[in-house]
């Protein structure tokens, strides 16, 4: 594996940031860019630049691309000057896009005899090369494992999610929507104490703490949602309703923004007034669905 020839496309904040990993385990990197001046740096630490397109993609039997989006991408690969250059070699997406797009990728692949995967980087340019760094990747079996010791340079969470070539993407947008979900849960929390007076330090470490019953009631919620049964004798919805109720008043009385919380108001009485009043909190999922 060391010294095969590995060529990156896209020298962006994340691009740039997958190369060095390659670099420092001793394969032969070539590197392009649209802006050249973004290969410098990589070209200093012993990475090629090529002076186009196609030079890159000939240099190499591994491509990994990580572009702005796949329209950006489908414009540089998908054209037959290129499809040439390009068979028999693998190409790995790490652009961030929707499952129909890495469809689409897997699909273009296929017919112009490309091996392809499609990914997703699931942290920061800073922690990528990182025994933390988590990524996903899906598509062939057999091509990851081919490639599964290299594209694990990346990461030492790079995860393998199965040869549908769309599950890496779409299980990058449900652990983005957590993320985002999680985030703007922690800016409500810490606008209401900022407006009580508590320091926000503190809350890190009731937070800290709270940790474990939020993973249980993630896994929970799974396990609920997979056997399509809310019943427990935990908490109800109705329990939960009056106390997303409370925190929705104490929001107002501090008058900061409690648009998020009224979004959870709203949820769980929809959910009670569709007949789940006694299940648990995951009968939530009924609503989202639709499915009553
Ligand atoms: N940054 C992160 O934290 C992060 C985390 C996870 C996933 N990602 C994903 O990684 C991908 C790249 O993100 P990034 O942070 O590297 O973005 P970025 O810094 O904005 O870089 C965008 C890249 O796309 C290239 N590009 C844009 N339009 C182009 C065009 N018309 N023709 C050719 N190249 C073009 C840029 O080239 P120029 O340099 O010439 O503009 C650059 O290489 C995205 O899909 C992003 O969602 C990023």
């Amino acid at each position: 594996m060391k010294g095969s020839k590995v060529t990156f496309i896209g020298l962006g904040q994340m691009g740039a940031a997958l190369v060095p990993p390659f670099i420092n385990a001793g394969h032969q990197v070539t590197v392009w860019n649209r802006s050249p001046a973004k290969a410098e740096p990589l070209a200093a630490l012993g990475a090629i630049a090529a002076p186009s397109f196609e030079a890159a993609i000939s240099a190499s039997e591994l491509i990994i691309v990580c572009l702005a989006d796949y329209a950006t991408s489908n414009a540089l690969f998908h054209q037959g000057s290129v499809s040439a250059l390009l068979k028999g070699k693998t190409v790995v997406q790490f652009t961030t896009g929707d499952g129909k797009e890495a469809e689409q990728g897997a699909q273009w692949a296929a017919e112009i005899g490309v091996d392809y995967l499609d990914g997703a980087i699931m942290d920061y340019p800073t922690k990528v090369g990182g025994p933390e760094c988590m990524l996903l990747v899906s598509g062939s079996a057999a091509v990851w494992e081919r490639h599964e010791a290299a594209l694990t340079l990346l990461g030492g969470r790079m995860t393998y999610v199965g040869a549908k070539a769309s599950s890496a993407n779409l299980l990058d947008g449900s652990l983005l929507t957590m993320y985002y979900g999680n985030t703007f849960a922690l800016m409500q929390s810490a606008s209401m104490l900022a407006a009580e007076q508590v320091d926000i330090k503190d809350f890190r470490i009731a937070l800290s703490a709270f940790k474990p019953v939020i993973e249980s009631t993630w896994k929970r919620s799974i396990e609920a949602i997979d056997a399509q049964d809310y019943s427990g004798n935990e908490a109800s919805i109705h329990v939960h309703m009056l106390g997303v109720q409370s925190l929705l008043k104490r929001a107002r009385s501090t008058g900061v923004d409690s648009r998020l919380l009224e979004l959870f108001a709203d949820y769980v009485a929809t959910t009670a007034a569709r007949g789940h009043e006694a299940d648990e909190l995951p009968a939530v999922y009924e609503v989202f669905r639709r499915l009553d």
